[in-house]
């Protein structure tokens, strides 16, 4: 009896074991491959274990292309060709890195908003990091034409998948259409001609698809819409304020160029949040609670409507959930009326949401620096795992009981 006991004891940990180390989203972590699907391993803060945190959003066509555009949510990378590791055309470690994979490995895992600033460099267009609206060899990360070389292989090959590269651009009249063309990237241009003037819908992202319209092209330079046939971002799309002035809870101010955030006449709206003064390890923080509570208060401050882009430095650090996690949140209530778009019920109407149980409060592994908890139905998912831990070592004692 006392054998059968400890066989089925046994038998139950080792279960339950194979089960915890298939991933969890805030557990602590040696390497990427310790983590589920989806997620990276990277330390929250300075120093300390890593923590699996999720690198890819629910990708919102799983549940269906049926809705115009602007009911769609992205995550967005903040320059997102600065990337770590680097070497500048000064010979150093490119200054001041915004992420830590390249645009193709943020593609794959589900980024379709890009932030890219290009330059006149080189009798060349560069994308670089401004200094005094110049681009330098110590700024310099990389030549345009390569990641739009990326962005159109990765169109190619996933043909229902839509991008949005939204340019903060210091080139003169006629660089970009040269390196647009010898990109590829025409092919899969959205005509600014097509695009809502006064904040209607946007066409259906299934006829997007199928009309091969996937790249939305938007330039901060107001006179090329005319001249090169780019979208000015700002009669499009109202943003939100970047650095830390964008980061205080309970506010959602528009960034200077952007008409107020409630203004109906743009149908999108990107929130920004992520510092002036980059950190791959600070961001962790920022990343996480504050993210999500932000997320709302934009929400509620940008005429009740969810942000459609999600922008943020260093995309896959988090204390859990993250960005993606953001950008699911937004995805659930544009998508179907839920809290995530991971409790919309397939096939059902508006609102029908399958929430999972909620699971008992058990400590956090990592609390995030100066994080506030984030008090909503989307923490649930990053608590999750935690239960299955709290589960795991409830079983171990339990097992450990009969073992003695
Ligand atoms: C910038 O880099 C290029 C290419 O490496 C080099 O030819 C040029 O001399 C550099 N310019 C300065 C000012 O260092
Ligand atoms: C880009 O290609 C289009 C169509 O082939 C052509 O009309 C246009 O002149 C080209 N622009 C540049 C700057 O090469
Ligand atoms: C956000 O990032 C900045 C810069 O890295 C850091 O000083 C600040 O503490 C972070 N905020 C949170 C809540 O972690
Ligand atoms: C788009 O999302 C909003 C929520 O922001 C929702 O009220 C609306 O019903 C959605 N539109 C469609 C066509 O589902
Ligand atoms: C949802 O509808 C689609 C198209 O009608 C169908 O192919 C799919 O099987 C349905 N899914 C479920 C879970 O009913």
């Amino acid at each position: 009896m006392a054998t059968a006991l400890r066989l089925l004891a046994f038998a139950l940990l080792l279960l339950v074991a194979a089960a915890a180390t298939a991933a969890q989203e805030g557990a602590e972590c040696a390497s990427s491959a310790n983590c589920g699907p989806r997620m990276h391993c990277a330390a929250c803060g300075d120093g300390g274990a890593g923590i699996c945190a999720r690198a890819s959003p629910v990708d919102p066509l799983t549940h269906g292309t049926g809705l115009p555009f602007n009911n769609y949510s992205w995550l967005t990378t903040h320059n997102s060709f600065a990337i770590t590791g680097a070497v500048s055309l000064a010979g150093t470690n490119a200054i001041s890195p915004n992420q830590e994979d390249t645009v193709t490995a943020q593609l794959k895992n589900g980024v379709r908003g890009l932030m890219l600033d290009t330059y006149d460099f080189n009798n060349d267009v560069w994308l670089c990091h401004s200094f005094g609206g110049n681009c330098y060899n110590f700024t310099a990360y990389q030549p345009a034409i390569n990641v739009f070389k990326e962005i159109q292989t990765f169109l190619a090959a996933n043909p229902s998948e839509v991008i949005t590269v939204f340019l903060e651009d210091y080139t003169v009249a006629g660089s970009l259409p040269k390196v647009f063309n010898a990109s590829g990237l025409m092919k899969y241009w959205f005509p600014v001609a097509k695009m809502p003037k006064s904040g209607g819908n946007w066409p259906l992202l299934k006829e997007m698809i199928s009309k091969n319209e996937r790249l939305i092209v938007f330039t901060s330079k107001k006179a090329k819409e005319a001249s090169e046939q780019i979208a000015f971002e700002w009669s499009y799309v109202v943003e939100s304020q970047y650095g830390t002035e964008g980061m205080v809870e309970g506010t959602c101010p528009n960034r200077a160029e952007s008409p107020p955030m409630d203004s109906k006449s743009q149908s999108l709206v990107l929130m920004n949040f992520f510092t002036t003064d980059p950190s791959q390890t600070g961001v962790c923080g920022n990343n996480s609670a504050p993210l999500v509570s932000m997320l709302k208060s934009c929400h509620d401050l940008s005429g009740n409507r969810w942000p459609n882009y999600i922008a943020v430095d260093f995309y896959m650090r988090s204390d859990g959930g993250g960005a993606p996690l953001a950008t699911d949140v937004a995805n659930g209530h544009l998508v179907c009326g839920c809290d995530n778009i991971a409790y919309c019920k397939e096939n059902s109407t508006f609102g029908t949401c399958v929430v999972p149980p909620s699971p008992p409060p058990s400590p956090r592994k990592a609390p995030a620096k100066g994080g506030s908890t984030g008090g909503d139905s989307s923490a649930a998912t990053s608590r999750f795992p935690h239960f299955q831990w709290s589960c795991f070592f409830g079983l171990t004692s339990v097992a450990l009981l009969f073992l003695s």
